[in-house]
């Protein structure tokens, strides 16, 4: 690793936006982690010098925690937790049944901020943690209704970044909180706007510019501030 080179951790990585992180961190010549729950055939073909790839499930404690001794002698200056789920997004919120709703939240909200306080001390100084969020997770601009359990649970997560910032303002933590477009993956589906390319360019140009930026910032992958 040169002393310049920037290197980040991208959790969630086996497909979908985060593989595509992946690519575009390391075109940009980034080193990075990378990682994924079960082997990652699409993860594994990237074959980079520059690239590590790891296994963690956010859900898992343990998991998690052996993953940040793994990594004890990295210092990243992006940590970006992009894994998320959409189960049973579709149906209205008394239609699904409390434990997957509760694992929607789960996964959504309360294990990429147990991550950020887990992998904070593998920060480097002047570094962001960026979270996957969604537009869906503003509370203000909830005017269509729909994706109920999902949005509550992106509305969540913007809530514990905000008081995870406050939390450790004192260390002038930067935390990115973004929402990618609606992009044609598993999750967001062909008929979605952009393809990843398009999100995951605009996502890297948001990073590089807001990196290390003190306070929580809400943004889209085109650098638009979102309303809470
Ligand atoms: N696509 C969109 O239009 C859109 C819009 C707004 C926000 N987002 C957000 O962007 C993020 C990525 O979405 P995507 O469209 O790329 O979805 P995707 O193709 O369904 O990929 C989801 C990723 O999350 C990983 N994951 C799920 N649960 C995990 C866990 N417990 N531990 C570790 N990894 C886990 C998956 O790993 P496995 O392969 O092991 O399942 C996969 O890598 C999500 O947070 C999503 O909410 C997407």
């Amino acid at each position: 690793m040169t002393p310049s080179q920037k290197n980040a951790l991208i959790v969630g990585a086996s497909r979908g936006l985060g593989l595509g992180l992946v690519e575009i961190f390391l075109t940009r010549g980034w080193r990075v982690t990378a990682t994924q729950r079960t082997p990652s055939p699409d993860l594994a073909r990237l074959k980079a010098d520059a690239l590590r790839i790891e296994t963690a499930d956010i859900d898992d404690d343990a998991s998690v925690a052996a993953l940040h001794d793994r990594l004890a002698s990295e210092r990243f200056d992006l940590i970006f937790v992009v894994a998320g789920v959409a189960t049973q997004a579709h149906d209205p919120l008394h239609a699904v049944p409390r434990d997957v709703a509760a694992q929607v939240y789960l996964t959504n909200a309360v294990s990429p901020i147990r991550f950020a306080e887990t992998f904070l001390d593998r920060l480097a100084p002047g570094g962001s943690l960026a979270l996957m969020s969604s537009i869906l997770g503003s509370v203000s601009l909830n005017e269509a209704g729909g994706w109920e359990t999902y949005r509550a649970s992106k509305a969540a997560l913007n809530t514990l970044a905000r008081s995870f910032e406050i939390r450790h303002r004192a260390d002038s933590v930067s935390v990115l909180v973004l929402h990618p477009g609606w992009v044609r993956t598993e999750m967001g589906g062909e008929g979605a706007d952009i393809d990843v390319a398009t999100s995951v360019t605009g996502l890297a140009d948001v990073i590089t510019a807001r990196l290390g930026e003190p306070g929580a910032q809400y943004l889209d992958y085109r650098g638009k501030t979102l309303p809470w």
